[in-house]
């Protein structure tokens, strides 16, 4: 059967009329091959798009760690501003969009790798596209070299770990003091597995290795900067994907808090905001998760030069801050996991405080708040969107809103 490529869906996918999802093609594109249940799944290209360009990445074909990288750069950052525009404007909505922000290949800092056992050893890797398998990605072009580098280790731990025919799944961040990794889903941990991970995370230099829940050792700090300050953040936890997509965000909500004395971050996480803010502002954060309140406080507790940083673990979905406690502050920057923040950002609204940063990786619940802030005064701004996830068709945004004058 002979299509033609209408769009992208969301997940990066060629749609054709029907619709037929066709994997790896771009709009315009007129497509070759058989149909099954809505989807081409091998398809030959007819007509290539001009924005198809050769992927810089062996792996490509077969891994499904990436699935855009057969268009060019500008192409998918027009695709992806255009992505938060449709979503804005589904809601009645218009924005000046800035540039984007893209970070460089090689720059992940945070990756989840599979591990399984095979009858030599392990692979580590990614799982193929659209199947279970895991593939070996020697030569892929996102990872930061950092995070490469531990995968002898990552191997060993999975002849060691897995079960014979499980898989484990590690989540490696890059850290001040070597890789983070936390590993999910192998052996019970048992006195003797513990002291023979701890001597292969020693071997190779991990920074602290966390099997599911239990810390097995940690053996340099495994801390982030974020500003000056120094966090030493609970294993797994969240962290922005790249280190130019953090620095491209806090200066955004620089800006946006620039000039307030007193600000609300919410959904703080370890402070990637609050502890740069503190440096100009008095801070509020608040997060559901006790740990990382934990090390938000610390981090700051040890930082010189900044100003005062107050911390509150809440479930924000359950007890969202109320109006009367948004009462002196100048600014709030809120920043919530992919459903959005619903119940908190009614509360924003009717609160009065002048500007808002809202950060957000989900277009559809970012139109979704921004709308709420739009009917209750709200102009916004400016919005910037951030690719941090270069290749796939993540996104992350940054917007500014002001109070208009009543
Ligand atoms: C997208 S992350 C942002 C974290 C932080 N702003 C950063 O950039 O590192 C969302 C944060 O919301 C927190 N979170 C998720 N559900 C929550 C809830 N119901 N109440 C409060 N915080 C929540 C998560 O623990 C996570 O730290």
């Amino acid at each position: 059967m002979k299509l033609t490529i209408e769009r992208l869906g969301h997940l990066g996918d060629g749609i054709a009329a029907g619709p037929v999802f066709v994997p790896m093609t771009l709009p315009g594109e007129v497509v070759e091959g058989d149909v099954v249940d809505g989807k081409m799944p091998t398809p030959r290209i007819l007509t290539p798009s001009t924005d198809r360009v050769k992927p810089i990445c062996s792996h490509y074909k077969s891994c499904g760690g990436c699935s855009l990288m057969h268009a060019s750069d500008d192409f998918v950052a027009n695709w992806k501003q255009d992505v938060v525009k449709t979503a804005l404007e589904g809601q009645g909505l218009e924005a000046e969009f800035r540039p984007i922000q893209t970070s460089p290949p090689g720059s992940r800092r945070r990756a989840g790798l599979a591990g399984k056992r095979t009858k030599n050893g392990a692979m580590i890797g990614f799982h193929t596209r659209g199947t279970g398998t895991i593939i070996e990605v020697p030569n892929c072009q996102l990872l930061d070299p950092a995070l490469k580098k531990v995968i002898p280790g990552l191997t060993e731990l999975t002849v060691a770990g897995a079960s014979r025919k499980g898989e484990i799944s590690f989540l490696v961040t890059q850290s001040l003091g070597g890789v983070d990794v936390v590993a999910k889903g192998g052996k019970p941990l048992d006195e003797a597995a513990r002291v023979e991970f701890a001597q292969i995370a020693n071997r190779h230099e991990l920074a602290r290795l966390t099997w599911d829940d239990n810390i097995v050792c940690e053996i340099n700090a495994p801390i982030q900067m974020f500003g000056n300050a120094r966090v030493n953040p609970p294993g797994g936890t969240f962290l922005q994907a790249t280190s130019e997509g953090e620095k491209a965000l806090v200066s955004a909500v620089l800006e946006i808090v620039s000039g307030s004395k007193r600000v609300l971050d919410l959904f703080s996480g370890c402070g990637t905001f609050s502890l740069p803010v503190a440096k100009i502002a008095e801070v509020h954060a608040v997060e559901g998760d006790a740990e990382m309140v934990a090390a938000l406080d610390q981090g700051w507790r040890f930082a010189t030069g900044l100003k005062h940083v107050t911390t509150e673990a809440r479930d924000l979905f359950r007890r969202p801050l109320l109006p009367d406690e948004f009462k002196g502050f100048d600014a709030v920057v809120i920043d919530p996991p992919r459903a959005g923040a619903e119940a908190q950002i009614a509360e924003v609204a009717v609160s009065g405080v002048k500007a808002i940063a809202m950060v957000s990786c989900n277009p559809v619940s970012f139109a979704r708040d921004a709308v709420v802030l739009k009917n209750a005064g709200y102009e916004i701004d400016w919005v910037q969107v951030v690719d941090q996830f270069r290749w796939s068709p993540h996104v992350e945004i940054v917007a500014k809103f002001s109070k208009r004058r009543a």
